[in-house]
């Protein structure tokens, strides 16, 4: 694993270079899962006509801290006097965004606002998301591996063709079905995010 302190001399520009440097501390399933999403990022920001470099950084990053334990994610993020919702405590696992952007930027990795934000929120979504950072977040919810678990993942995969925002949304309103059904309360930030762009693309 790279120590947390490692910098190096510019932030990658580009995701095949970080996809090296993060190689030694993922597990080969996370890896895989990273690879898959950075190829659906690409598709979409392809068809959507976006800047390319900035949707792949952004995908290759956003899970650096997935697979760090949630102790140690509550550790660091304390150590790093990051806010902590309630939510957060009790589901830490919601930690690896915001401070997986954290820590690639204290590693002098990246330092693109963009690509740190779309890393930041990619569980949650924001209501002011750039469409590089929705196609990370859309291609993350659509990995093929995540649609046979849930295949209600389906339709955003096929919403995301012609919108990245609708795809968005309707992940965001399964979540939220989901998360009534089964008695847990949705991060607070994903219901903006999902409020928002409901009142946006009325
Ligand atoms: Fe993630
Ligand atoms: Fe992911």
């Amino acid at each position: 694993m790279a120590p947390a302190g490692t910098r190096y001399a510019a932030p990658f520009a580009e995701a095949a270079s970080l996809r090296a440097a993060m190689r030694s501390e993922l597990p080969a399933g996370l890896a895989d899962h990273i690879d898959r999403v950075v190829a659906l990022a690409e598709s979409l920001a392809r068809r959507h006509g976006l800047d390319l470099a900035r949707t792949l950084l952004a995908a290759q990053a956003h899970d650096l801290l997935r697979a760090v334990p949630t102790a140690e994610l509550l550790r660091r993020a304390a150590a790093a006097s990051l806010d902590i919702d309630a939510v957060e405590r009790a589901a830490p696992v919601l930690l690896h965004g915001p401070l997986g952007a954290h820590e690639l930027a204290a590693r002098g990795w990246l330092a693109d606002p963009l690509v740190l934000d779309a890393v930041r929120w990619h569980t949650t979504g924001h209501p002011a998301y750039s469409p590089e950072a929705w196609a990370v977040f859309v291609a993350d919810k659509v990995d093929p591996h995540k649609i046979d678990r849930w295949p209600a993942l389906a339709a955003v995969a096929e919403l995301a063709l012609g919108s990245l925002e609708l795809a968005a949304l309707a992940y965001l309103e399964l979540n939220a079905a989901r998360a009534r059904r089964e008695g847990w309360a949705p991060h607070p930030l994903a219901e903006r995010t999902r409020l928002a762009l409901r009142q946006r693309l009325a």
